[in-house]
């Protein structure tokens, strides 16, 4: 089984050995949206479930704003593994999970992929700026993918800022779009 595989991995080096566990996705398999992140925290390593965090809760309770469940979608990192101290993770860690991710794609077969912050909207992109390419469906290897900012930006941003105002906008018209 993929997940089996992928809690064995120990392409990088550094990551394997300072993880708690892989954190492999959460979500029903037959989800029609897919979330995508950056990678793990603290609480997500500790877990072993993405986005339960703060940016975890913002993304639920906005998503439930929006008519959907986070039980009816399927949420997962560009990167299965915390990074330590929550650094970035390198162009290499990026790489070496690249396959497990599209396998994921592969058998999850989304009608929609959110992407969540410039990491992982470069994911499928290639590099780019938030600016320029959120809100917007793309078509990326005959996937939609509709890119948006993270929510530890909006939650940076305050309540009011520019990215919580987008981030429920387009989590929004991503309902809508799988509705
Ligand atoms: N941020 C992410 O990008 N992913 C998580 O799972 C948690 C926080």
């Amino acid at each position: 089984m993929l997940a089996d595989e992928m809690r064995a991995c120990t392409r990088c080096a550094e990551l394997a050995a300072t993880r708690t566990q892989v954190v492999v996705g959460s979500g029903p398999s037959d989800a029609r949206l897919v979330v995508v992140g950056e990678a793990p925290g603290a609480v997500e390593d500790e877990t072993g479930t993405p986005f339960v965090g703060r940016s975890g809760q913002l993304l639920d309770r906005l998503l439930a704003e929006a008519g959907l469940s986070r039980t009816d979608v399927a949420v997962i990192n560009t990167v299965k593994c915390r990074p330590p101290g929550n650094r970035v993770p390198s162009r290499a860690e990026t790489a070496n999970c690249r396959p497990w991710t599209t396998r994921q794609l592969e058998e999850l077969r989304p009608s929609l992929v959110v992407t969540l912050g410039l990491s992982a909207s470069s994911w499928f992109l290639g590099k780019t700026t938030l600016g320029a390419v959120r809100g917007i469906v793309h078509e990326v290897d005959g996937r939609r993918v509709l890119p948006t900012y993270h929510p530890a930006a909006a939650l940076r941003g305050g309540p009011r800022g520019e990215a919580m105002t987008r981030l429920r906008e387009d989590l929004a018209l991503a309902v809508r779009l799988v509705s």
